[in-house]
């Protein structure tokens, strides 16, 4: 069997030049299927408010419903790391607050990681939150909690400045004592520049080839999600038409009397 991957082999693999591979994931049969093929992360993203809730960005999304889904997924038993989403307002507040909320992922759903958003201006939370043991995995650029300032999803860091600020921020996570960062929205120049600059991976998303692994939201790739399908997305599989496909040949059967059958009926 394989064994539990842990974040010392999540570090090891940018080490060893060796791609790491991350999907979210928020329930069970999907963390059963995704760990069977094998991946290297699952990320229980606060994205499960947009692609699972239907509310139209992150904000929303509770700690209580994190830990919901985060132990969804552990009952999966996965090998693979599972991180598990702070969402907005659980570590923005105070770093208490942010040490009690990481605490509460750990001790009540079972995640091995937190993930939060923010460089520079977010160190407290993650030195304080990794000062109790709890790995942290920071995510700068696009950082979709500050849709707000940002002024919607846009890339992040195409003048020189503002790129000067994302390498600070990398560089300060790091230091914080953050295990791994994801860049978001991104130019690639700029994601490959951080990536070289730092000893703990990167793992990108809009970001470009030059980071050491890999995150998209499943919805997306499935082509489950009709809203909304950003550059950075390569669509795998079209599960909408497939799931549309089988459920209307179920209505049809039902309707028809086809289904079900004696081979479906107890005597
Ligand atoms: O919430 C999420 O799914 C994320 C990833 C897309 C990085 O933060």
């Amino acid at each position: 069997m394989r064994k539990q991957t842990t974040i010392l082999d999540i570090q090891k693999m940018k080490a060893e030049g060796t791609r790491i591979s991350v999907l979210t994931c928020y329930d069970y049969p999907t963390a059963r299927i995704l760990d069977g093929c094998g991946l290297d992360v699952l990320l229980v993203g606060d994205s499960l408010g947009v692609v699972v809730a239907g509310h139209e960005n992150t904000l929303p999304v509770t700690l209580d419903e994190v830990i919901y889904h985060t132990r969804a997924v552990m009952r999966a038993q996965p090998r693979a790391l599972v991180v598990a989403d702070m969402p907005f307002l659980s570590y923005q507040v105070d770093v208490g607050q942010a040490r009690l909320n990481a605490g509460r992922i750990i001790k009540e759903a079972g995640a091995a990681a937190v993930k939060l958003e923010g460089g520079a201006n977010m160190v407290d939370a993650i030195r304080a939150i990794a000062s109790i043991d709890i790995p942290v995995m920071a995510h700068i650029g696009l950082t979709p909690q500050s849709i707000h300032r940002m002024g919607g999803y846009r890339v992040q860091g195409k003048k020189e400045e503002h790129a000067e600020q994302l390498i600070a921020d990398a560089l300060a996570v790091q230091e914080a004592g953050a295990f791994a960062v994801v860049l978001e929205g991104i130019p690639q120049k700029l994601a490959r520049r951080i990536t070289e600059q730092l000893s703990i991976p990167t793992i990108g998303i809009g970001a470009g080839p030059g980071c050491d692994g890999q995150v998209l939201v499943l919805h997306d790739i499935l082509g489950l999600c009709e809203k909304y399908s950003p550059k950075f997305v390569k669509r795998y599989a079209d599960a909408r038409s497939l799931i549309a496909d089988a459920v209307n040949a179920y209505i049809t059967e039902v309707k028809s009397g086809e289904f079900p059958t004696e081979a479906h009926s107890f005597n």
